[in-house]
């Protein structure tokens, strides 16, 4: 059964589709969506059947009255590399456009190692070089470490 049969459509705000399956709590974490700033309907579809995704399966988060900025589209693309951003106006898809990883990432996360010099109190931002797009694996330009847990470690 598809995504669009399990879940009402909405009237305005953003679907988030073909989010790789199991990562639709850490897009909701990336939204900043909990108990004290929910302020509009938050639709959650985990493992729908997908004929696009490698796996076979996708979450679909949908969002109610909102569209997203750049830095936490960027985000998503860190967990979620494969998502397509859907834009909902008067029920219908106005925009989509898929997340880009892009081969290099600043500001966006921090390094996991705690000696890195990034985590040493200087104003220093973290960067890292994309060494896998799928699944996402970054690595540290300062220290080489490669990020493992990203959604942990996001900014
Ligand atoms: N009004 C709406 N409310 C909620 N979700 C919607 C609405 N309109 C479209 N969607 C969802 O937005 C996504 C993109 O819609 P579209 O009609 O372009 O589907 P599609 O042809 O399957 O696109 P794609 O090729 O990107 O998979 C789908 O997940 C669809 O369920
Ligand atoms: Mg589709
Ligand atoms: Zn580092």
């Amino acid at each position: 059964m598809s995504e669009e049969i399990k879940a009402a459509p909405i009237r305005n705000g953003t679907v988030i589709d073909h989010i790789t399956s199991g990562q639709a709590l850490n897009v909701l974490k990336i939204l900043g969506v909990n108990e004290n700033t929910i302020d509009s309907t938050v639709i959650v579809v985990m493992h729908v059947y997908s004929k696009k995704l490698e796996s076979g399966w996708k979450d679909v988060v949908k969002i109610e009255d909102r569209e997203l900025d750049q830095n936490t589209v960027d985000k998503i693309a860190l967990i979620a590399p494969q998502a397509t951003i859907v834009i909902i106006r008067d029920y219908y898809v106005a925009n989509k456009f898929k997340v880009d990883i892009g081969n290099h990432v600043v500001g966006l996360a921090i390094c996991s190692n705690p000696d890195c010099i990034t985590n040493k109190g200087e104003p220093i931002e973290p960067e890292f070089d994309v060494i896998s797009k799928n699944p996402p694996v970054l690595r540290c330009m300062y220290c080489e470490r490669k990020l493992t847990n990203i959604s942990d470690n996001l900014l």
